[in-house]
């Protein structure tokens, strides 16, 4: 048993200096000192020793145990040593060189613009609608029908409006003013809310029409509400996004929603005279519409037009952000080319 335990220890040693990685170790260590290990299946065999050798074979299996846990545990730190710092290694980081650069991203003259045009109405107590009630796939009702255009309006021709194939009167709305018919249909006066969106239109494709375009619609609606709200309201908002300095002018206009109804034009920005592109020589180019929300309107969704009235606008989005960033191309705006769109 003696031998026994000798040869053990010789075998283990050896192998122990081969092991190179911390699992082979883990399983040299099962195979000999394990539970079912190598040292005990000898150990079993004390038993059949004569019992004045017992004592000195069961020291000398103890001390094996310890001598080999001991190589093991010098293999262990060694080991050890060599994987830290071989990860330490693979991760080093060389801080003295240069940061990557990272490109910031920047908001789109559109977001920045209908941004700005909201808060200029929440300043004035304004509040974004439920986008659930701005749909821009739109039924002929609320896009049209219930805003009181007559049947027969050339709006509702397929020339103007996009309609969907698939399903009979649905379309892509051709103005936010549904927004309008949806809010009111679920709140009572007194309403004040604003309500930004795409709509779409088929249109030619040209440097001042797309088919695509934004509108910010707006609302206020209680008892008592006269045109004089609606000027003072739009005047203010025209008066904070342009500045102080650049007159408005209200013209009379056409809506079938909205009686009675005007476009509100603001003093051309890069007027240049008689022959401005800009304005055509107008001095002055159209940057809303607006009116006095029709009696028809507010009967449609169960308001009573004896008790309440109010104003509604639309404002084109793309048509003051051109006006405020001097853009003389609408479709720079959905290009998405980043020469431009990192001028903003
Ligand atoms: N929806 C109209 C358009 O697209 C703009 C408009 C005019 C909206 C008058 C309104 C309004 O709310 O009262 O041309």
């Amino acid at each position: 048993m003696k031998e026994k335990l000798e040869a053990l220890k010789s075998h283990a040693v050896e192998e122990i200096t081969k092991i190179n990685n911390l699992k082979e170790l883990e399983n040299i260590k099962i195979k000999y000192l394990g539970r079912k290990g190598e040292l005990n299946t000898i150990k079993r065999g004390l038993k059949d020793v004569p019992a004045e050798e017992r004592p000195s074979i069961g020291e000398l299996a103890n001390k094996t145990a310890e001598e080999l846990e001991k190589n093991l545990e010098q293999k262990y730190e060694i080991l050890y040593k060599e994987s830290a710092s071989r990860k330490l290694e693979a991760e080093r980081i060389d801080i003295t060189l240069p940061g990557d650069y990272i490109p910031y991203g920047k908001q789109h003259p559109l977001t920045a613009t209908i941004n700005e045009i909201v808060s200029i109405f929440n300043r004035i107590g304004f509040t974004l609608t439920e986008e659930s009630n701005s749909p821009e796939v739109e039924t002929e009702y609320y896009n049209f029908d219930a805003l009181n255009f007559p049947s027969d309006h050339p709006a509702k021709d397929m020339q103007d409006t996009f309609y969907t194939v698939n399903a009979e009167n649905l379309l892509l709305r051709s103005q936010t003013s549904n927004s309008q018919i949806r809010e009111m249909e679920k709140k009572r006066p007194p309403l004040r809310i604003i309500s930004p969106g795409r709509v779409y239109r088929s249109e030619a494709i040209s440097s001042r029409k797309y088919n695509i375009f934004h509108q910010v619609e707006g609302l206020m609606a209680d008892k008592g509400v006269t045109f004089g709200d609606l000027k003072g309201v739009l005047n203010e908002f025209t008066r904070q996004f342009f500045g102080q300095a650049r007159p408005t002018r209200f013209r009379t206009s056409f809506f079938p929603f909205t009686e009675p109804s005007v476009e509100i034009d603001v003093q051309c920005i890069i007027c240049s005279g008689k022959g401005c592109r800009t304005c055509s020589g107008t001095g002055w180019l159209e940057i809303l519409g607006a009116g006095m929300i029709d009696p028809n309107v507010l009967r449609i969704v169960n308001i009573d037009p004896d008790v309440y009235s109010g104003f509604a606008f639309g404002v084109g989005v793309e048509r003051l952000a051109m006006l405020k960033f001097a853009i003389n191309d609408i479709r720079l705006f959905f290009n998405n080319d980043v020469r431009f769109l990192e001028q903003f």
